[in-house]
């Protein structure tokens, strides 16, 4: 594929920027009043306003040719036609048929994927039925009241982020928790409050070789053992959410107590397979089937509409525009609703794994930037924090504003004030405070506080609404950021499917546990690490 800084369209957008250098949102509003109308768009639920982003209709059209020109179409469509798109792993990439509520046929190998699927699914309706209901019973005869899920990376944040967004469904009875870290305190910490007796472990992990999972799951067996009458009882005990049936055998957990999934599930797009079987426990599987149904009806509409309307297009485009021609490193997700206060958590991954990446799928350096930074945190309590730098710092930062209109906990006024702070932080963003009006407010004496009282305003925003946080909103939610994530990576020309780049660290662990293990480091570590080795054993040797 061609370079992408040697595109038509990449040139034009550079040459447009330069032309509109001087261009502010606040005019931009000021001049314009059907710029709010034009710049909103919708799909499944979700209602987004982009009018906030330093674009105008030439800035969309020249985007929307960039997309052409990267060939985003086609690469969609080959993505939903099963081909193997995440070239170095040979894999298909196929979230898409997790929620393919019509079970359009997609063959992969000459197979209909979604005979499996189908299957699967109807193994986690049955199981997750039996144990919210209380029929599926512990070693002493008790019924379940806490799940654990053990998982890291995508066999943790999807189910984390979800289960927390949808509290408000959660079983009465059934609490589940959550173990990643490697560091026992995680361990240690949830397990200390349950009883084995009617605590089900759901050891989710697509490789079954992870390093924290096996831990702790070894951890978790034997905590467990300690209490059970005999190692029978791990049966009704721990399940297994795994692409990989041999190891989950050799672990000890009965391969008819695993519930399996794919190649072609990548770990931060698994949410929707049986890594999702702690949500399903959690809010239930009919809930869990709404759920996919939100993200499917954005799947139709990624996978339909034009690009001109097509809100994953569009939100990813304008995140190249501001990242690669603005130049603005960072982005900031700030979902106005506790309930997603791990959804930043849970983007991170999706976005940073996923595009994080310098080199192109025909492994050439990028001479362009990929994936920005993004980090976030619920309104409002990043106001109070971070949005300081967000304001006045030297560099832009975009952010997403999500917000429900409707709260699940109406307490009096709380969810006026939230929206209240929403819309007028992207408001003060757009509009800043210039000198005049910082003028018209001091006070005499206060001159010195002239330039530290204005805000240059002209910062991008895109505001995310919908009527409530529900099941199929959040579905809708997640799937349109996993297509921004996928259509930015096709026009970085980026394999968004592979994350190489988390290799090297494990790798590196092995020694250095093998000579933490021997009170010794080896002779060929750096002096820095040789140097820390010392010190941490060292002190571990104090009585
Ligand atoms: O190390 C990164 C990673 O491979 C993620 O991509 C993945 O979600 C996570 O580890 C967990 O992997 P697994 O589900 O195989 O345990």
């Amino acid at each position: 594929m061609t370079a992408l800084d040697t595109t038509k369209a990449w040139q034009n957008l550079f040459a447009h920027a330069a032309r509109e250098e001087s261009f502010h949102l606040r005019e931009a509003f000021a001049t314009d009043p059907g710029r709010a109308a034009r710049f909103t768009f919708e799909a499944a639920g979700l209602v987004a306003d982009l009018s906030k982003n330093r674009i105008t209709d030439e800035t969309l059209k020249l985007l929307v040719q960039l997309a052409k020109e990267r060939g985003v179409e086609d690469w969609r469509d080959r993505m939903f036609a099963g081909e193997r798109i995440n070239l170095t792993e040979k894999r298909s990439v196929l979230h898409i048929a997790l929620r393919n509520c019509e079970d359009r046929p997609i063959i992969v190998d000459g197979q209909n994927v979604m005979t499996g699927v189908d299957a699967v699914l109807k193994k986690m309706m049955t199981f997750s039925h039996a144990v919210r209901s209380g029929e599926w019973k512990g070693y002493g005869g008790q019924m379940m009241t806490d799940v654990v899920n053990i998982g890291i990376g995508g066999s943790d944040l999807g189910p984390v982020m979800v289960t927390e967004a949808l509290k408000p469904y959660a079983h009465q009875r059934l609490k589940v928790h959550f173990i990643s870290n490697v560091d026992g305190t995680h361990a240690a910490e949830v397990l200390k409050p349950l009883n084995p007796a009617t605590t089900l472990f759901v050891i989710a992990s697509k490789t079954f070789t992870t390093q924290e999972t096996l831990a702790n799951a070894n951890t978790a067996k034997d905590w467990f053992l300690k209490a059970a009458p005999n190692k029978q009882a791990v049966a009704q005990h721990f399940v297994a959410l795994s692409t990989n049936t041999e190891a989950v055998a050799a672990f000890g957990i009965d391969p008819a107590n695993m519930f399996e999934f794919w190649d072609w599930v990548g770990g931060r797009y698994s949410l929707w397979s049986a890594i999702g079987l702690s949500i399903a426990l959690s809010i239930g599987f009919e809930e869990f089937e709404n759920l996919l149904e939100g993200a499917f009806e954005m799947d139709e509409h990624f996978r339909l509409a034009p690009l001109e309307k097509n809100l994953p297009v569009l939100l990813a485009l304008i995140g190249v525009w501001n990242a690669n021609v603005l130049g603005f490193p960072a982005h900031a997700v700030l979902p106005y609703d506790q309930y997603l206060h791990r959804l930043p958590a849970y983007l991170q991954q999706l976005d940073m794994e996923s595009n994080g990446k310098s080199v192109t799928r025909e492994g050439v350096p990028c001479a362009w930037q990929t994936g920005p930074i993004l980090f976030g945190e619920p309104g409002t309590n990043g106001q109070h924090s971070f949005h300081q730098l967000i304001h006045q710092g030297t560099r832009p930062v975009p952010c997403d504003f999500i917000l429900p209109a409707i709260s699940h906990n109406p307490l009096g006024e709380h969810h006026l004030m939230l929206m209240a702070n929403a819309l007028a932080q992207t408001q003060a963003l757009m509009m800043g405070k210039t000198e005049a009006e910082v003028r018209g407010e001091l006070k005499p004496g206060e001159e010195d506080l002239l330039t530290h009282k204005q805000f240059s305003g002209n910062r991008p925003t895109s505001t995310i609404v919908m009527k409530q946080l529900t099941p199929a909103t959040l579905g809708a939610l997640i799937a349109m950021y996993e297509h921004k994530v996928f259509v930015q990576g096709v026009i970085w020309g980026v394999n968004s499917f592979d994350q190489w780049g988390v290799e090297l660290g494990k790798q590196l662990a092995k020694p250095i546990l093998a000579e933490l293990k021997a009170g010794q480091p080896g002779q060929s570590q750096d002096s820095s690490t040789k140097g820390l080795m010392d010190r941490l054993l060292a002190w571990r040797n104090e009585k």
